[in-house]
């Protein structure tokens, strides 16, 4: 594939590239709509990414050429650059437009993008092609910032130029992942733990429902806005800035204060998941996958019954796995509304689980899924030195 890539950038640019940079897409093991309400999530980055393929110009131009899209773009370096109607450079020029804003671009970029993340399958695709692109002109532009504030210059791109009003788990699993670690984050905090994950003899199967997300982004919007009305009616007793600021205990003696029977359900559902991540943090680390999948199901039920953030494919999903012998938990991952499944699957019978269950989904939505098996791995990086001299 590498040679593929240095081919395509040679056929397009007519020159070679000098860097590969990389970065991966994430699943969420635990703790769903949870980041945008300061409370714990529980990601992993996974081996798929978006690899980049870059080199310098001196004709004052960035152009954006992709495998995956055929859409290809031009900007000219120090040009105020506005939002494209629903095309994949979106992301990048976002980015390029922050390091514009903050005077730090120092010439033109060529840049070749090839992702194998599933797009629009909840495995956060766009936080991948963002922090690859803002950690590649860090490094080319020797900006100097940090990784965190690379990861909040995405999340800016995500919120302000894009206009999805996310919280900050995708850019930090992609940029902070670790190989065979999960990342317990806090996001109001911001600080982390890196907690093993021995899945023993059980793998992460990702199951993408293959829906088509079509109204997700609005959607995702409406539940961030469902959570800040709870958390008003909560503030007119108690002295708090995020939903997760409380237990489920703390919350049960003041839930009353939610008159609305949905704003009421969405917050429970984010008080409860938010204790769930710290039993599932104990369990993981105790290697109990047993406990560990309990939570899984248990988390997928709220978000399926209470944020209502899940439907009949991943349902279906779900209730395809909770029978079966060989998984120890699934659920949805990332938004929902379609999207990707994950599952903890028992290694040897990993064969026989993907069979069966495209063949169950199949039978009852009418489509097949896709079935991957995955391995945690690192955080955004580098993949090479220079590999050829531009002159
Ligand atoms: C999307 C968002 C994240 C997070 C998840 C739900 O992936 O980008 O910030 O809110 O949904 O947990």
């Amino acid at each position: 594939m590498r040679e593929q890539l240095q081919q395509e950038f040679l056929a397009h640019y007519g020159k070679e590239h000098q860097y590969t940079y990389f970065s991966p897409g994430r699943v969420n093991l635990i703790g769903e709509h949870i980041d945008y309400n300061g409370g714990l999530v529980m990601p992993c980055a996974v081996t798929l990414g978006t690899y980049l393929l870059i080199a310098p110009n001196y004709d004052g131009v960035f152009r954006f050429k992709s495998i995956n899209f055929k859409e290809t773009a031009e900007i000219i370096v120090g040009s105020s650059n506005e939002k494209k109607q629903e095309f994949w450079f979106n992301y990048p020029t976002g980015v390029i437009e922050h390091f514009n804003n903050d005077g730090k671009v120092l010439h033109g970029l060529d840049m070749l993008y090839y992702g194998n993340i599933p797009i629009a399958s909840g495995l956060s695709s766009s936080a991948s092609i963002e922090v690859v692109t803002a950690f590649a002109l860090n490094d080319l532009f020797s900006c100097g910032y940090t990784k965190l504030e690379l990861v909040k210059l995405a999340k800016w791109v995500e919120n302000s130029y894009i206009g999805l009003h996310s919280g900050i788990m995708d850019q930090f699993s992609v940029a902070f992942g670790e190989k065979n670690k999960a990342l317990m984050l806090n996001c109001d905090t911001l600080e982390y733990q890196a907690v093993n994950s021995n899945l023993g003899d059980y793998l992460l199967a990702i199951i993408n429902t293959n829906k088509p997300r079509k109204l997700a982004e609005s959607k995702y919007n409406e539940r961030v806005q469902e959570c800040s009305i709870a958390l008003t009616a909560l503030q007119t007793e108690l002295d708090i800035n995020h939903l997760c600021d409380i237990d489920t205990e703390t919350f049960n003696l003041y839930k009353h204060l939610i008159t609305d029977e949905v704003i009421l359900n969405r917050a429970t559902h984010v008080v409860e998941e938010n204790d769930r991540v710290k039993l599932a943090a104990k369990a993981l680390s105790n290697n109990n996958l047993a406990e560990f999948g309990r939570l899984m199901y248990a988390s997928h039920n709220s978000l399926s019954t209470l944020y209502e953030v899940s439907g009949k494919e991943l349902d279906t999903i779900v209730n395809f796995c909770k029978p079966n012998k060989n998984v120890a938990g699934a659920r949805m991952t990332g938004a929902g509304f379609g999207g990707c499944a994950i599952a903890l699957v028992k290694k040897d019978a990993f064969e026989q689980f993907s069979a069966e269950v495209a063949e169950y989904y199949t039978k009852e939505v009418g489509y097949a899924p896709s079935v991957y098996s995955s391995l945690i791995g690192n955080g955004v990086g580098l993949l090479n030195e220079v590999v050829a001299v531009y002159a």
